[in-house]
């Protein structure tokens, strides 16, 4: 138990076997609660879990999924959204219905109100089974950036600069300005953490997050008090 972590030389393989820790907690549990993330990190997992939906179209049919993340003051529907990536790479391909599905509203008029409407939604349906989550090259997990404190809960995110150079947005003219995300305790309190590290830039976060040494400048690093994080690294 603990964090359990894993060497892949090849994308393909990192992805195959989150993948297959997904699959298998969801025949264990088919009704479970997964948290997505967004991002370059997950795209190869969600691909390998669309193969396994082709192969047996039962294994996603009580599967509920919430957000882990949103950019804020970005429409929707934009390509950028995670709401577009999450309806292109995990809620039509595993036919996730509506009432299946939840989490932060890119487009929501007032994202403080929005943070308290997903708090009570995950305090409804939650807790997360299984949390899947990428590194920032900042640390970061969601949008829980570095800072002093760190923020349990929902919350309105302000967005550190290496935040806004990630491959989502790194075009946009106008960026976003600022993201809604789960809080730390809201990803502590997942039943399984799946921490994948693949990507550019990562070295030294990569080097804390293994270090065990836990600390704000390093948010990820939070994981090392949580009893079952399986953290999965590309190198
Ligand atoms: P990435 O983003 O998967 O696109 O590298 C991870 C993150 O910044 O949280």
């Amino acid at each position: 138990m603990g964090m359990k972590i894993q060497y892949f030389s090849d994308y393909e393989g990192m992805s195959t076997k989150a993948a297959q820790l997904i699959i298998d907690a969801v025949k264990a549990k088919p009704e479970l609660l997964f948290c997505a993330a967004t991002g370059g990190s997950p795209t190869g997992m969600y691909k390998a879990l669309k193969e396994a939906a082709q192969s047996d179209e039962s294994l996603f049919e009580k599967m509920k999924v919430i957000k882990l993340d949103e950019w804020g003051d970005v429409d929707s529907k934009h390509p950028v959204s995670c709401e577009y990536y999450l309806q292109e790479h995990l809620v039509n391909p595993l036919k996730i219905t509506p009432d299946r599905y939840m989490g932060f509203s890119a487009d929501a008029e007032n994202p403080k109100e929005e943070c308290v409407r997903v708090s009570c939604v995950l305090q409804e349906k939650g807790p997360i089974d299984i949390c899947i989550l990428g590194i920032g090259t900042n640390g970061h997990i969601g949008f829980n950036e570095p800072n002093l404190q760190m923020t349990d809960h929902c919350h309105v995110a302000k967005l550190a600069p290496s935040t806004l150079l990630n491959g989502m947005v790194i075009n946009m003219t106008k960026k976003p300005t600022y993201g809604l995300t789960l809080g730390v305790q809201d990803i502590l309190s997942a039943k399984h953490i799946i921490m994948l590290v693949a990507g550019s830039g990562k070295e030294e976060a990569t080097k804390h997050l293994v270090s065990g040494k836990i600390t704000n400048d390093w948010p990820a690093t939070h994981l090392w008090s949580h009893p079952n994080v399986d953290c999965l690294i590309l190198g």
